[in-house]
């Protein structure tokens, strides 16, 4: 058996031996024909602006100098406020800004959603929520640079990563590759948004200073020839003077580092900054640094616990990268919401995001400044000259007394007219992007129990045979199969989906909605298993709007009673409440089941009784003084057809008081009949590190024992755990599950064992305190496969908490054993 001790991504750095910087673009570059005379530095104040000596483009730029950025002719650190204009409401954009300044900071950063700006092919949107140029307008009114971020890819927690659904009417189509279809589609996006910003440069006397290329594309694969075609798209369409950058991370930038780019590097609270930027300074060592996305906070997922971080780390990460003159832009400063459809879901493991993005941000959710956002501004202050711009006044909330639903619209009976299909369709085959799905079809006559299996409910299927409730298949839990009672021949089975986001991370972004291949019934008769495909189904395609709402008929709410299951008829739900006083609000949701709501029109979000997220914001600039209407679509069934609004949001409540364990209560894993099939010690430090097996071994569950730690104290953790293949593939992850932890910190933050696979270097599995090693971990691979070595990524901090030192691995076929 051999140990690689090295780091992975070191093997890359030996072809830097060769690597040619890139010639640094300066002002002297600009085209000839632009006249370059004069020296004279300019501000972005309203006052300079209209002073009479035009400066010059050479003034009016902003580029990658010797180690430090220059704007203007003189240096600049950038202090960017990562904020997302259509997850605030409009009306509050310029209060956002205002308090972003105050904050201390001197840039916004933004990404543009492809799928928010052009709902249909060729159908663009820069209207309302979408008005892009007003809000850059904004910042520059109010002295604020800008750096965009337009795509085509953002992650972001948004529907698809930013990409619009409709891409998937291609089946075939190669998402983020060099697919002719694709980059004719992002050409044209590219191209709208190019006009929509024309005029808004720092070049042309705007305040957009910079724009990225593609999102973290080191995350996705490796292929420079399709980064550099949307470099390209992004330099034809918004002119080549426009200075472009790459953002990705410490651990694989190189891999599509275009020479001619900017490079930038995107960590979290708490990471070891230095060790962030060694790869790069070694790399181009007269480039300036800049951390594009410091993560103040992170986001959360339905039926996850409430995420935070910390404070006073953000704030050392900030002050230790000023002190150091790195640039930084802090994701998010302010997060907002995901209106509507429009959270995401990450992947692997199907996780939908939440409705808020308050993501623990300096800024909450609501725009009110958070004790996070006092301390950094605090901070701030210390490197900025003058005082702090004054804050903007807080926008007031206030509560809403308990009202209740007085018009119920319940589906079955509302719904619209069926299309036919012999075989299982997705969504996108029915030109539908969002909402709910039902598909209904005859049984053959059973005598016995049968099992369904749906491939695969994206996301949430709801069971129902002659109308009775039979269950339901929770994606995120990668149920497919469920126990249908003995039928009598005709009887009618409707399986209701309801799509959630659209994952936004990884390879998995290729998300259809719906039923994405079959539906079987399978019968055990005398041992012999039949199988029988489901065909011929009416598709009733429920459109998340309020046209499909409207179309339906209410009935007084009254005339129904809750059902044994307590709950009153899955449907459309309707009231009006009256506001004296309008401000922003928080709805309580906590007695509904599983929806969306909507006031005056506007979409709130979803909301799922799950939690963590119990309340849904409702901002005082959408409300009318007198009579408000809101309507919410119910999948499941309210409990109370009530809400009522607080004046603070709950987006920490989960259903379960378990917390979300990998272990079930007193099991132990017994090794004492096993033998490892590899074994080793990791060495201190940052970084990936690399086992690999002296002899590959196959299995579905493998087991990791961790004996003792670096550090000497009981503390075990991992980033990320990959397993290699023969060819030194990393295996894919898509169908792991967490079969056995033995300990897990779901108390001081969110580290749940299944952090180890989540594609995210920055979150981490960690055992609770006081539990003492050895440690267990065993992962459940979905199949067999042959496994040659694994890689393992220890915490990001410069202390690496958690450090594994010596363990054993085991490889097994079927499950391990386990003990009570
Ligand atoms: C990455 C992405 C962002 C966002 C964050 C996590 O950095 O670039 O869009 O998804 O992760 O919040």
């Amino acid at each position: 058996m051999t140990i690689i001790q090295n780091r992975i991504l070191a093997i890359a750095m030996i072809t830097l031996a060769t690597y040619v910087l890139p010639p640094v673009i300066k002002p002297n570059d600009i085209p000839q024909n632009l006249n370059s005379t004069s020296t004279k530095t300019i501000s972005l104040t309203a006052e300079s602006q209209e002073t009479n000596t035009s400066p010059t483009i050479n003034d009016m730029r902003f580029y990658a100098g010797d180690g430090e950025f220059i704007l203007n002719g003189k240096p600049f650190i950038i202090k960017a406020a990562e904020l997302h204009y259509p997850r605030i409401p409009r009306e509050y954009w310029e209060h956002r800004i205002q308090m972003c300044k105050s904050l201390g900071m001197n840039t916004i950063c933004l990404y543009v959603f492809w799928n928010a700006h052009e709902p249909e092919p060729d159908r663009f949107d820069f209207n309302g929520q979408n008005d892009l140029s007003e809000f850059i307008n904004l910042c520059k009114k109010n002295d604020m640079y800008v750096i965009l971020r337009p795509g085509p890819y953002v992650c972001a927690e948004w529907e698809m990563g930013g990409l619009p659904w409709w891409l998937l009417k291609k089946k075939e189509i190669r998402l983020r590759e060099s697919d002719p279809y694709f980059l004719e589609r992002v050409d044209r996006f590219q191209k709208a948004v190019a006009e929509e910003v024309a005029g808004l440069t720092i070049e042309d006397g705007g305040p957009i200073i910079m724009a990225q290329v593609e999102n973290e594309y080191g995350s996705y694969g490796t292929d420079k020839n399709y980064v550099g075609q949307i470099r390209d798209m992004i330099r034809k369409n918004f002119g080549d003077r426009l200075t472009l950058f790459q953002c990705d991370w410490a651990s694989n930038f190189m891999n599509n580092g275009l020479d001619d780019l900017i490079w930038t590097i995107n960590f979290g609270t708490g990471a070891n900054i230095d060790k962030q930027f060694a790869k790069l300074k070694e790399a181009r060592p007269e480039s300036p640094l800049m951390c594009s996305e410091f993560w103040s906070g992170w986001f959360d997922k339905w039926g996850g616990k409430h995420e935070t971080r910390s404070a006073d780390k953000m704030i050392a990460g900030i002050t230790e990268m000023l002190d150091k003159n790195i640039s930084f832009s802090l994701y998010m400063t302010h997060g907002g919401t995901n209106w509507g459809h429009w959270a995401g879901a990450n992947s692997p493991g199907f996780a939908p995001d939440v409705t808020s993005y308050d993501y623990d941000a300096p800024i909450n959710e609501h725009g009110a400044a958070t004790p996070k956002y006092h301390a950094l501004r605090k901070a701030l202050a210390k490197y900025a000259s003058g005082k702090p711009a004054t804050m903007p006044k807080a926008i007031p909330t206030g509560k809403i007394s308990k009202f209740s639903f007085t018009d119920v619209a319940p589906l079955f009976p509302n719904l619209p007219s069926p299309k036919t299909d012999v075989e299982i369709k997705t969504m996108e085959d029915y030109n539908q992007g969002f909402g709910s799905i039902l598909y209904r079809t005859k049984l053959p006559a059973t005598s016995t129990s049968t099992t369904l299996t749906v491939n695969d409910p994206h996301d949430f299927a709801q069971i129902f045979i002659d109308g009775m409730y039979i269950g339901k298949l929770d994606r995120r839990l990668g149920e497919k199969s469920i126990q249908i009672p003995p039928v009598k021949a005709g009887s009618q089975l409707d399986i209701l989906v309801e799509a959630m986001g659209r994952i936004n991370f990884g390879r998995a972004i290729k998300d259809f909605k719906g039923i994405t291949d079959s539906v079987t019934l399978s019968e055990n008769r005398d041992g012999h298993i039949f199988v029988c495909t489901l065909r011929n189904w009416e598709v009733f395609n429920l459109e998340d709007n309020m046209e499909f709402y409207d179309s339906m008929e209410f009935m007084p709410l009254g005339a129904f009673s809750p059902g044994e299951d307590g709950r009153l008829p899955m449907g459309v739900y309707r009231a009006t409440f009256t506001v004296s006083k309008p401000a922003d609000t928080f709805l309580n949701f906590a007695s509904w089941g599983k929806g969306l709501a909507y006031v005056n029109g506007k979409p709130l979000g979803r909301f799922w009784e799950i939690g963590p997220q119990q309340t849904l914001y409702l901002p005082g600039c959408w409300l009318k003084k007198g009579d408000n209407e809101i309507v919410v679509f119910d999948i499941i069934g309210p409990r109370e057809a009530t809400t009522e609004g607080f004046d603070s949001p709950v987006l920490d409540q989960l259903q379960s008081v378990t917390p979300p364990l990998h272990r079930k209560n007193s099991e132990k894993l017994n090794l004492s009949m096993e033998s490892p099939v590899a074994s080793g010690s990791f060495i201190p430090g940052n970084g990936w590190q690399q086992l690999n097996f002296a002899q590959p071994s196959t299995g579905r569950y493998i087991g990791i024992e961790m004996l003792n730690s670096i550090h000497g104290d009981d503390l075990a953790a991992i980033s990320e755990l990959y397993f290699i293949d023969e060819k030194g593939e990393r295996i894919s992850r898509e169908s792991w599950k967490i079969r056995y932890a033995d300990s897990e910190d779901v108390e001081s933050g969110n580290h749940a064992a299944d952090k180890l696979y989540d594609l995210q270097e920055s979150t981490y599995w960690s055992t609770a305190s006081g539990a003492k090693y050895p440690h267990y971990i065993v992962i459940d691979l979905g199949s067999e496969k042959r496994i040659s070595g694994m890689q393992y990524l220890p915490r990001m901090e410069a202390e690496t908490p958690g450090a594994i030192k010596d363990f054993r691995i085991y490889v097994k076929s079927s499950d391990f054993n386990y003990s009570k």
